[in-house]
């Protein structure tokens, strides 16, 4: 219900629904899922999303010769380049260069300054091939939006023109801030929780990605 009236409001999500991601994603939320449970599942439902997210990656028309005739087929137009924001997004990049091997990795870090509150960048190395690509942002949760929107913005100043977003679980505020500042930019969820807590988890959420993927809880 929730789910359905976000994105009628937010032309820009998109939420990936498919049995095997809703039953991954349960496991995930369970507190009694320990860490190697926990990144078996991440690691499954990363893969199930990323066909999704790059459906309608642009195609050209391309010869191929078979051991039995020649024949047209098709490649890539654009390299793919994958974002994961530092730390818990690092967790979704292995199982999806599984599908799309060929595809360039930047990474972004983004930490909050104690002084102003406002994300900060603290580390960034993009390809160069950044402009030209169509440019995934991997990040598990979509809470208060700050951390994406602030890549987002990076990545834009660095030249990306193609940019859409991968997430698990996101919520109202973090769309509705993403939507916001970066219109052009798709997001894709498998889905859209209650809201944030006042200490921004989103609820119910999965607690902290991050700690419970690395094990540092
Ligand atoms: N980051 C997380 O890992 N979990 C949340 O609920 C919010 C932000």
């Amino acid at each position: 219900m929730l789910a359905a009236m976000v994105t009628q409001k937010f032309a820009t999500v998109h939420v990936i629904e498919h049995p095997l991601i809703r039953a991954r994603l349960t496991r995930l939320r369970s507190n009694a899922t320990g860490t190697a449970e926990f990144r078996a599942n991440l690691h499954q439902i990363a893969k199930l999303m990323i066909f999704d997210v790059l459906r309608d990656c642009a195609t050209r028309e391309t010869a191929v010769e078979t051991p039995v005739s020649m024949t047209v087929g098709a490649e890539l137009m654009r390299p793919v380049i994958l974002v994961p924001i530092l730390r818990a997004g690092l967790g979704m990049v292995h199982s999806m260069l599984e599908i799309v091997p060929e595809a360039q990795v930047g990474m972004v870090g983004m930490q909050r300054n104690e002084t102003t509150f406002e994300p900060e960048t603290y580390y960034n190395r993009m390809p160069s091939s950044l402009g030209e690509a169509d440019v995934v942002i991997v990040d598990p949760m979509l809470a208060t939006g700050n951390s994406v929107v602030c890549a987002a913005t990076a990545l834009k100043s660095q030249g990306a023109q193609r940019l859409r977003f991968l997430n698990l679980v996101s919520c109202p505020e973090g769309i509705q801030h993403m939507a916001k500042a970066h219109p052009d930019i798709r997001i894709f969820t498998a889905a859209i929780d209650d809201g944030l807590n006042d200490q921004a988890y989103i609820v119910p959420g999965l607690g902290d990605a991050g700690d419970r993927y690395f094990g540092t809880t």
